[in-house]
């Protein structure tokens, strides 16, 4: 019935003990699409992205996740979305053991059960390394022998080895210099042209946004105050909050509205 879209919240809460993160909170994602999320720190970006991916309870409304009703999984289903919905955290240390090899990780993505790679998954660990740019050589290696950006890299490597419809990535160029980040930008782009995905990406940065996404939702204390394509929200913010933000962005067409500066 849901096909067109890789995610429907219709008027989800997530809470934390007594205290409503998010609340009455409804989108949809369309699949296929690139959307950037954003907003300021605490608005409820991350627990609604472990939402989506199952990390965090969802205590009212209904969440469907590529099909699945996220507060009525069956162990078989849990066990498709841990292949077929796939979370990238800003720090690469917390998704890449700092005592497993590489090579240990990546098995673990492709069959937890395994425990090593068979020939075909090593075939298939090395073309994905490929295809993130670096080489079959990192696999005997450990996260600590990486920069931050390979470490991405390898990350996003672990993420796209299960063969996912919908990756969350959570701030994950935030903590990396502007050259590398634009490298990984570059890199998130071809992939999505290289296969069918839905990417949710969490951003701070409304430029990085701009670049990626088609379509930008905006979040504020735990609700959504602006859901529309870039090119529209960028032209025409339709709430004050997403007009201040706009209003920090050099080059964006709403830059400096109340202050004047010439640009
Ligand atoms: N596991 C948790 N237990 C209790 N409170 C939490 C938990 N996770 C998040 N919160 C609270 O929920 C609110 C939203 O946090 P969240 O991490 O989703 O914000 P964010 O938009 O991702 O912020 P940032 O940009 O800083 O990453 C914050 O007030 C935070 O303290
Ligand atoms: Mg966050």
């Amino acid at each position: 019935m849901h096909d067109s879209a890789a995610v429907i919240a219709d008027r989800i809460d997530v809470s934390f003990g007594h205290v409503n993160v998010i609340s009455q909170l409804s989108i949809r994602v369309a699949r296929g699409s690139t959307v950037g999320l954003v907003g300021e720190s605490g608005s409820g970006k991350s627990t609604l992205g472990k939402a989506i991916v199952g990390m965090n309870r969802v205590s009212a409304g209904t969440l469907d996740v590529v099909g699945h009703d996220m507060r009525r999984l069956s162990r078989r289903e849990r066990h498709t979305l841990s292949r077929t919905v796939q979370y990238i955290p800003q720090d690469p240390y917390s998704s890449l053991s700092p005592r497993r090899t590489i090579r240990q990780t990546l098995a673990e993505a492709i069959d937890p059960r395994a425990g090593r790679l068979s020939a075909d998954a090593e075939a298939l660990a090395v073309a994905t390394l490929t295809s993130v740019g670096l080489g079959g050589d990192v696999l005997a290696k450990y996260p600590h022998e990486f920069s931050g950006g390979q470490r991405q890299r390898i990350a996003i490597a672990r993420a796209l080895l299960p063969g996912p419809e919908l990756i969350i990535a959570d701030e994950i160029t935030s903590a990396l210099d502007v050259s590398v980040q634009a490298e990984i930008i570059e890199l998130l782009k071809r992939l999505r042209g290289e296969r069918p995905l839905t990417m949710v990406f969490i951003s701070h940065s409304l430029a990085v946004v701009e670049q990626l996404c088609e379509e930008i939702i905006v979040m504020q204390r735990g609700a959504i105050v602006e859901h529309g394509p870039i090119t529209e929200v960028f032209h025409a913010p339709s709430s004050l909050y997403t007009r201040q933000l706009l209003a920090s962005v050099p080059g964006s067409p709403g830059f400096d509205l109340d202050g004047g500066a010439q640009q």
